[in-house]
């Protein structure tokens, strides 16, 4: 809440779970074991964790006394009808499937919606649709503006899709794209924002060539937000309201409700038509649960429900945003480059500039991260060439990646202000002595979403 000058988070601490800074020493074998893979670190060995904010988030008062009122029935329970509501209300989305995570929710559709052969086109694909997309024999396509990609251009809306290269993959392949899924906020890029009047150009393609328009909604509030700040003449009306807006344009949303609804699981698939709804159904079942669970329990389910609507507290939004920005100010003070603006939930380092004398093969995103850990125990996620890059099936060589970002993903209501300097000046440090950080060498990555487990060693220790 901004009062005067001073700025205080419009909540209080009920509860607290204690975090531990181990020595320099207890890191550098912690980063040994991990084979200098972040997400292969144990979380008691962290400090401030910013690998993610997908199912980080501190929840509410609200919504612990929902999970006390969990109904554990296999079918009909009764948070299943909140939680139906509650979507329904958020979407204008009539036929709910609820999916235990956002990737739920990807397999389904991919399995009904994508044919082998299919070319699937998105704003700025994230890595699980990507994955859900080949897995189905289909490609994935990235249309996003070329702004999106460019980490110093300041425009606004730098999530939006680049409908002139939309309209030259229809042509390259003629009958063969049925789907466009568009990731509000853009993830890939540091939750850089769509605007409404993009979605709405995204809808008009989208209907003109018979393509199904899906909405990745992981994070649509944060993007609701964005757009009442950023968008000419949104700034009367309420984050509930723009985003009912963006739903209407579709036919459909998929959503990892560890995002925007505040929650440590959980996720839900919402459709428009009644045809589509009876493609998917069956998928649901088989992969996820009952169709009125999901993979979740009762009680997930009525924190979702309730964090929806929590999610899109305008107070909320704008303190969460706020320290993101607060994040993104104290970097750029210290001149590391950074991905400009400030998105919705993370701060996007460019590790390419901040180590040009390491090359994309001595994994620099990974090897910042690595860094990063051992200087101050904070965690964060590379998004490089090793996520981002596209694997030849027959060598098993990784083509570059557009881009080697270290990702500081802020959990949302978890941290404060101070924890933000901390990691703020353990970035400034680094900074200082970036010429001493080594590249990585790769010894292990699987073929499909390799990042998570892949294990490196330092390019200047080798290890026996
Ligand atoms: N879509 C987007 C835009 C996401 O950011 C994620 C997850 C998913 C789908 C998949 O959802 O994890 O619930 O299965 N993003 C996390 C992240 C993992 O760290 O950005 P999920």
């Amino acid at each position: 809440m901004e009062s005067e000058r001073v700025f205080a988070e419009p909540w209080r601490v009920k509860s607290v779970e204690p975090i531990t800074l181990i020595s320099r020493e207890r890191r550098r074998r912690a980063l040994d074991r991990a084979r200098c893979n972040m997400f292969r670190i144990d979380s008691q060995d962290v400090f401030v964790d910013l690998l993610t904010d997908s199912g980080t988030a501190a929840m509410s008062a609200s919504q612990w006394a929902g999970i006390m009122g969990g109904d554990e029935a296999y079918a009909g329970a009764r948070n299943w009808a909140h939680l139906e509501r509650a979507v329904q209300e958020v979407t204008g989305l009539p036929y709910v499937i609820p999916t235990h995570q956002g990737r739920g929710a990807e397999t389904v559709y991919t399995r009904a919606f994508v044919e082998p052969g299919d070319v699937v086109l998105g704003n700025l694909h994230f890595d699980t649709t990507r994955a859900h997309i080949r897995n189905r024999g289909a490609h994935a396509v990235d249309v996003i503006v070329p702004e999106g990609m460019d980490p110093d251009d300041l425009s606004p809306f730098k999530g939006n899709a680049d409908l002139a290269a939309a309209e030259r993959v229809v042509a390259e392949h003629p009958g063969r794209v049925k789907l466009f899924v568009l990731t509000v906020t853009s993830n890939t890029n540091g939750g850089q924002p769509v605007s409404l009047a993009n979605a709405h150009a995204v809808s008009e393609f989208c209907r003109r060539h018979g393509i199904r328009l899906m909405i990745d909604a992981a994070r649509f509030a944060e993007n609701a937000f964005l757009v009442k700040e950023r968008e000419t003449g949104q700034g009367h009306r309420t984050v509930h309201d723009i985003a009912a807006e963006l739903f209407s344009l579709a036919d459909g949303a998929a959503m990892s409700a560890k995002k925007d609804a505040l929650v440590n699981i959980g996720g839900f698939l919402a459709l428009r038509n009644r045809a589509d709804h009876r493609a998917c159904q069956p998928w649901a079942v088989l992969y996820e649960g009952f169709t009125t669970y999901g993979g979740m329990s009762g009680r997930d389910l009525e924190a979702v429900a309730r964090g929806l609507m929590e999610g899109m507290d305008e107070t909320y939004l704008s303190a969460r945003i706020r320290q993101v920005r607060l994040l993104h100010g104290l970097l750029s003070d210290e001149g590391v480059p950074l991905v400009r603006p400030p998105g919705g939930h993370s701060v996007v380092i460019d590790a390419a500039r901040f180590l040009p004398h390491v090359p994309q093969s001595g994994f620099p995103a990974e090897a910042l991260a690595a860094a990063l850990y051992e200087e101050a125990g904070v965690r964060g996620a590379a998004l490089g060439g090793l996520a981002f890059g596209e694997r030849d099936p027959a060598t098993g060589e990784l083509s570059p990646a557009p881009f080697e970002y270290l990702r500081l993903a802020v959990p949302r209501r978890a941290y404060t202000d101070n924890h933000v300097a901390y990691v703020a000046d353990a970035v400034r440090r680094l900074w200082a002595k970036r010429d001493e950080i080594p590249g990585l060498r790769l010894l292990y990555a699987p073929a499909e979403l390799p990042h998570f487990t892949a294990a490196f060693e330092r390019e200047d220790v080798r290890s026996p």
